[in-house]
């Protein structure tokens, strides 16, 4: 599919975080630090929202559910399903751990884009 314009540059400013449709599919766009990411919305444990999850100082994105943890930038787990403390490393055992898939985004002409195979 290629790249998609998904926002304008000053629709995401520093710190903030928007869900946008490409394809049929929902992204997550951050702005970390100046740096834009582009990941799935979907938690690949559960499939539930990762929009509310906290940022770590390593650059990982967290679960607001199980609090499994995703680089940013490779969308591999660090932790999986490590919540509730024992009801979690269950949870966690009903699917393999998988990575966060994210996808390349650039900056043209004020614009945001994403690139979406
Ligand atoms: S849904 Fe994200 S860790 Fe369970």
């Amino acid at each position: 599919m290629g790249w998609t314009k998904v926002l304008s540059e000053s629709e995401l400013p520093a710190g903030s975080r928007q869900v946008v449709q490409v394809d049929g599919r929902k992204l997550l766009l951050l702005n970390h630090e100046g740096t834009i990411h582009a990941v799935s919305n979907s938690c690949p444990h559960m499939n539930l929202p990762m929009k509310n999850g906290k940022i770590t100082p390593e650059g990982e994105l967290v679960c607001p559910f199980h609090r499994s943890a995703f680089n940013l930038c490779t969308g591999a787990a660090s932790t999986w399903t490590p919540f509730p403390p024992v009801v979690g490393q269950l949870m966690g055992k009903l699917k393999a751990e998988t990575p966060l898939p994210v996808f390349a985004t650039r900056i043209e002409d004020g614009d945001i884009l994403v690139e979406v195979a």
